[in-house]
């Protein structure tokens, strides 16, 4: 059941899809699979700015193996709630993954293209293991056939915002998971 809040910058009060609960539940679950998968091991999470900067904060402190961070960066969503369809790397990593165990750590798994390019492009680099995490997967939008290792959660096909994710770069902060715009839900 949706439950408004109240953001001073919004135009409306949106609806939550995930409380902050729900969400903080489902990452310490995350976390606790990743150390039962990777037990003895080490580990690199490399987020994707901006989007799963929260994200990976937070399952970063539900991992007790050893765990190190990187981050890249890829164009995506302007200004919108539309993908171009076209994907490029504006921040590389700033390390070496050879021979390392990689977890890909991502907000929102929707038409695949993000993630495909990133996967394809880390591959090259031969990591010793290759894993994503995506927070939110939207099925119903897929173009690549893609799935994720780690799914937060599996969601209807809504624009979302909060816990990291923009609108317009707007939005980010909201500590819950809410459905934009507002009138959306209805
Ligand atoms: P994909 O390449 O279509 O899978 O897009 C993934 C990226 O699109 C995500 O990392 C987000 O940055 C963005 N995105 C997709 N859906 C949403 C949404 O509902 N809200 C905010 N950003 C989204």
């Amino acid at each position: 059941m949706a439950t408004p809040i109240r953001h001073p910058y919004l135009p409306a009060q949106p609806p939550v899809l995930i409380n902050r609960d729900a969400i903080a539940r489902r990452v310490a679950e995350i976390g606790a699979e990743i150390d039962r998968d990777l037990a003895g091991e080490s580990v690199l999470l490399v987020g994707v700015l901006k989007g799963a900067a929260i994200f990976l904060s937070d399952l970063a402190r539900a991992i007790n193996i050893q765990c190190t961070f990187d981050f890249v960066a890829v164009s995506s969503y302007g200004k919108g709630t539309r993908s171009s369809g076209a994907v490029k790397l504006i921040k590389d990593l700033d390390h070496p993954i050879e021979g390392r165990n990689i977890i890909l750590v991502e907000d929102i798994l929707d038409t695949g293209l993000t993630l495909s390019f990133l996967k394809r492009m880390l591959m090259q680099h031969r990591p010793r293991s290759l894993r994503v995490a995506a927070l939110l997967d939207k099925p119903e939008r897929r173009i690549e056939p893609l799935q994720a290792e780690y799914v937060g959660f599996s969601i209807p096909n809504h624009f979302v915002i909060g816990y990291g994710m923009d609108y317009a770069e707007r939005f980010r902060n909201l500590p819950d998971i809410c459905i934009f715009p507002p009138d959306a839900a209805d």
